[in-house]
Formats: C-alpha cells, structure tokens, sequence
C-alpha cells in the first residue's frame, strides 16, 4: 500500500484510510504490499512474520498472494503465520474450521512450512485452554512479534472474535460468540443450532502489538461499522476501533463500505463541496435536504432560511437562493420518483391530463407492454422485495419473466425436508427404487439433524424451494412458462468459498439474450448474511458488459432497477422509483411471501432481525410510505423502493 493511496484525514476520521473502486484492486494493492515485505526480508535472511484472518473478505487477497506465488515466483519460505482465532470447540479437519479455510485458500498452494502456520486449536481439551492461549502468546513473541497484521471487520465490529466489551488489554483466549455474529456463522454450519457459542481468538492487545495492521472491509454491509470504527469514540462497544490508537494501522475498503463516512454520506459537513471537488448536483441537494428534513422532523416545504443556516447548509441556500427555492428542488426530486405505473402507461388507455410517468427514462419509455425481468437471487427475493410491483405489472399488461439465480438449496433446513420427503416416500407414487432412497434420506434426516447436506439431498431442498418460487409467481400471475430457474454453479460451493466464475455469467447472458428485456430488476441487497446476492449482483455487471461489448441491440432500450432485500431498504436519497402500494396488494404480496414455506418460521438466514420474512417486508414498506409522508408527500399504505442505473453503466462500475 503506497502512502499516495491513503486519502487526506479530515476532523471525522480517527484513522487513515484507503479506499478502492472494488475488493479486487484493494486485494490487488495489500497483496503487493505483503509481497514486498516478505521479499525485504528475504533479502536480509530474515523471518516475515504475518497475521492472517479468514472469513469472506480476505480471500480475495489469498487469491493474489497465490498468483503471486505462481505466476511471480513469491515465496513463502521464510514466511510465518499467525491467524487470529479458531471456532471452539471444532477440529481441524470440519468444513468451517479455520485451519482448513487456510488451507484451502492459502496454505496449500504456496510454499510455506507448514510447521510455522500457526492457528489456535479448536481440539484443546478445556482444561488446557489457558495454557494453550499462554502459549500461543508466546510462540508470537518468540517469532519476534507480527510484522503485518490482516484483519477483517464483523458487522458488530469485532476484530479476530473480539466481541463488544473486549478489553483493550485482552490477549489470546476462550470467548463467547456474540449472536450476530453466530447468525452470520450459522448459514456455513446449516443453522443456528449447529453453530458454535465459542471460540478462541487473539485479544486486542495481541492484535494491537502487531508493528502494522491493515483492515480490510469490502461491500455496503460493513459501511456502517467501518464508520464506526472509524469515526466513532475508542472504546470496547466497537473493539475496531482500537485501531485509532496503532501508530501504523490502516483500513483499506471498497467504495460501498467507506459509503457511510461522513466524506462521502455528508459531505458538507466537512466543509465547502467545491473544495473536496464535488458539486451540489440534483442528488447531493436532494441528500442535504432529505437529512436536514429528517434531522429537523419537519416536512420539505417547510424548512426555513434558519434550518439551513443553523445545519451549516449556507452554501445549498447560496446556490438556490433561498430555502423555498431549495425546497421546491427538493419535494420535486421525491414526488417524481413515486408512480404507479412503474412500466409506463397504456398509450391506447391514455387519457388527457394525466401525469407523466415521470421515472422512466430509457429509449424504451413509448414501449407498451414491456418485457420486464425480474431476478431474484433465492426463489423468495422476488416476491419478498418487490412483490407489489410484480404483481402491478401483471396487472398492466406487461410480458413479465422472473429469473431465479440460485437453487435456495441451503437454506431449507433438514426438518423441513425430511417433511416433505416423507410425504413423497409414503405417496406410493414414487417407484420402488426411489421410495427406498428417499426412505433412507428420510432415517438420515430423521436421526441427525445437523448432518451436513448430501448432494442428493440438496437436489431435493432445490426442487422444494422451486415449487415454492413457482406458487409465489402464480400469486402474482406469472405464468410457470415464464420462470426460468438458472441454478447458478457458484452456489454448489460451501457458503465462504463461493466465487462466480464465466459458467454463471454464460447462463445469466443467456436469459438476457433470450428475454431481451426493457426493464430488468434485479437485487441490490449488499446486506445480505451470506453475500449470495452480491455475487448475484456481480454475474449480472459481467453479463452486461458481454452485452455492451457485443452490442446488443435490446441494450439501448433497456433500464435497470434495483431493488433491496429483506435485509435493509435503501436510503431516501437513493431512491428513483417509488411504488405505492394498496392495501389489497399487501395483502397478496403477503400470500406470495407464504408460498415460501420453508422459509417461514425456520429460515436458516433470519440475520438479527427475528421478524418472519413477510412481517419484515411490510414494516419495510409500511415505513418508507410514511416517511414519504412525513417529508409532506401523499400519504400510502406501503411503498416498494428502487434505484435505477443505466445498464452500460453498471457494467463498468465496480462499485459492488
Ligand atoms: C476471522 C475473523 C473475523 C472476520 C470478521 C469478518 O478470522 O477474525 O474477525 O474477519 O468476522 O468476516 P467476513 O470477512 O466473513 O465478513
């Protein structure tokens, strides 16, 4: 990491950051930079001594080291390791376990010793953790301390499995799982039950003590930790933010995790816009208005010269000369993204008077019916996200086709199948061969409930999630003829190393090319627990840049909408389309939502957020109306949120 990489500190941040279009260029960048050291050493017949994380957000950098080995002829023999934690207890050899993780991202691809990869081990009888953690200590100060420590981020903030209340002074030692940070483990062990309570881990003072320290932290999920850490107070609550007290630590983030700094998120609260390069364009004054009105809890219209004056908005009444003409600006941006007629008017139906279908834009606004495809990275995304406005464009004539990107296969838990499997098995209907497999799938079933999934049974769980999706679309009347169900390869992968590859862009080009759609949706949930609809989101930029590059003609034509998850809506000022929402249409979306029955009461990846899928989906959409109300907007029943991106666009920027 070059110094010219760190950005210019200003009053908010309390350590020095780096921050990358994309995870890629980051790993790229701290990649190097770990080549160097261990290449200094080399030459000077010295030890490197490394600190290593596991986890999703490092293996992207494990990846380049491993080229880097390959391809540049790095060597890793005078390389030591010391990796921050292991579940406990667990041995070794389990899928999760971290020492196999190493292994499988780093360790046997490269030439390290393996005698100087150390991990805390899983298998210590309890009587002997403390002496094991003493001597893990120890074995670090005799290599001579860590050179250069990795660290990733948990969404409570947590370095190593440094929970909330973790000392400053801590060191290496047995400690208990905080339960978010369980439910985000729990998709990789099949379910909370599974999930260990324990783990051990260095402390803060172990990371601490280490000469350099470099944070990483890709996607939108971690945004509003890292802002924490970093620009928050230095306490336990956030034990990351120890790092504001390292001489020499870094964080090195993607654009969507440093997008909750105050340099990006308010900007104007560092100081003049022209002066950090920016420009008070229509959204940035959409942004300061929609924070002052919620800052303020008054509606748009009525915001004053003092509000402005008092929030340190004097350069936005500046440029629009008072608070009414900044307002106008304001309430104008937030009534044309509501309409309900997300795919435009009827022409033949069109009567004179009425409003402009003000949100779409793209070549393709005159076009009546529209193809619209709507992708849905689990079979249940679709109707839990967006389904009002699927249902609305059923309503309206539109040809529309749902595409399910992955099987959902992980997600049905063995007691739901077992259910379902049982049925069939007692059916008659299966042919004897088959009633004896599936009986036996059933005593597996039956007996353990946490084995890990056989390839035959996950086959299962996907045809049951399928059957689940295809009773939701016909809630919405979207005929099975129109589902397409891609069963991305990436997804085979065990959860932590799943990595899309041409195979998920191939049958995602496919389907573009086959439907050729004016309005693609697609799920813009970065927060999402097992990072599944981000490398949704990513299959879908590469298969649009393959359209770009080979011209397309359907391109031109078509926009595209993202949506959020079940996981978060998106921010006010981030918001092109609003649907609103009937009751009734509630309702049905609520019916679709039920068809997901597995899902139900006992979703694998329920995230801290106990709510059943549907109870959150309409508090969700029940809140953003009536914060729309609340800035003096019509007051709805709900509404469903989107963001619009040119496709080309997105297929260049890589800021997922
Ligand atoms: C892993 C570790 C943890 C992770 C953190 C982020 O060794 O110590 O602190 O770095 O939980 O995990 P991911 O990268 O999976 O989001």
């Amino acid at each position: 990491m070059t110094k010219s990489r760190l950005l210019e500190r200003n009053h908010h941040e309390h350590s020095p950051i780096a921050v990358f279009p994309g995870s890629l260029e980051a790993s790229r960048a701290v990649a190097a930079e770990i080549a160097t050291l261990i290449r200094a050493r080399a030459r000077e017949g010295r030890p490197c001594v490394l600190g290593l994380a596991t986890g999703s957000t490092p293996v992207s950098l494990y990846a380049e080291l491993v080229r880097l080995h390959r391809e540049e002829g790095l060597s890793f023999a005078n390389v030591t390791t010391f990796n921050l934690d292991e579940y406990y207890p667990l041995a070794p050899a389990q899928p999760q376990s971290y020492r196999r993780f190493m292994r499988l991202h780093l360790f046997d691809h490269v030439d390290i010793d393996p005698a100087r990869t150390h991990l805390p081990s899983g298998t210590v009888p309890k009587p002997e953790v403390d002496a094991h953690c003493a001597a893990y200590e120890e074995a670090i100060r005799a290599a001579g301390g860590i050179d250069l420590q990795i660290l990733g981020i948990g969404r409570t903030g947590h370095i190593g499995f440094n929970e909330p209340g973790s000392p400053r002074h801590s060191l290496t030692r047995l400690v208990t799982l905080d339960p978010l940070t369980r439910r985000d483990a729990a998709g990789d062990f099949g379910g909370d039950a599974a999930t260990p309570r324990h783990a051990l881990t260095m402390g803060v003072r172990s990371i601490l003590n280490a000469r350099r320290i470099i944070l990483l932290a890709w996607g939108q999920h971690k945004a509003d930790i890292v802002q924490q850490a970093v620009e928050g107070e230095v306490g336990p609550r956030v034990t990351a933010s120890f790092l504001q007290e390292h001489a020499d630590a870094v964080y090195v983030l993607d654009d969507a995790a440093a997008g909750s700094l105050t340099r990006y998120r308010t900007p104007w609260l560092i100081g003049p816009l022209a002066e950090q390069g920016l420009a008070w364009d229509e959204r940035m004054t959409r942004r300061a208005i929609l924070w002052l009105a919620q800052r303020k809890q008054k509606p748009i219209l009525k915001l004053t010269d003092d509000d402005y004056n008092e929030a340190g908005l004097q350069d936005l009444i500046r440029v629009h000369g008072s608070a009414y003409e900044a307002n106008l600006v304001g309430f104008y941006q937030m009534q044309h993204t509501i309409t309900g007629w997300p795919g435009g008017r009827d022409p033949a139906r069109a009567k004179p008077g009425d409003a402009p279908v003000r949100p779409l834009r793209a070549a393709s606004a005159a076009v009546f019916p529209k193809r619209v495809l709507v992708l849905s990275p689990h079979p249940d995304d679709d109707v839990i996200s967006m389904g009002g406005t699927l249902c609305r464009f059923v309503d309206q004539g539109h040809e529309v086709h749902i595409g399910y990107e992955v099987s959902g296969a992980g997600a049905v838990s063995n007691e739901a199948a077992w259910r379902l499997l049982a049925f069939v098995r007692d059916s008659g209907l299966a042919n004897p061969a088959a009633a004896a497999k599936l009986g036996q799938i059933c005593t597996e079933l039956a007996g353990d409930s946490t084995k890990p999934a056989a390839a035959e049974l996950l086959r299962w769980k996907g045809l049951i999630r399928r059957h689940e999706a295809i009773a939701g679309a016909r809630v919405c009347g979207v005929p099975e003829s129109r589902l397409h169900f891609l069963d991305l390869p990436f997804y085979e992968a065990e959860a932590r190393s799943r990595r899309y590859g041409p195979a998920d862009v191939a049958a995602l080009a496919a389907l573009l090319d086959q439907v050729q759609p004016h309005l693609i949706y697609a799920a813009g949930d970065l927060d999402d627990p097992h990072g599944t609809h981000r490398l949704c989101l990513h299959v879908l930029r590469d298969a649009l840049a393959g359209a770009a590059r080979a011209r397309a003609p359907w391109l031109a034509q078509a926009e595209l909408w993202l949506y959020r998850g079940a996981w978060a809506e998106w921010p006010l000022d981030d918001i092109d389309l609003a649907v609103p929402l009937s009751p009734q249409e509630v309702l049905r979306r609520r019916r679709a939502i039920f068809r997901h029955e597995t899902q139900k009461d006992q979703a694998l990846f329920m995230g801290e957020d106990r709510r059943e899928f549907w109870q959150r989906t309409e508090d969700r959409s029940r809140r953003l109306a009536q914060a729309y109300n609340n800035l003096g907007l019509a007051e709805y029943e709900a509404i469903e949120a989107f963001k619009r991106y040119a496709p080309a666009e997105f297929a260049v920027s890589t800021a997922f």
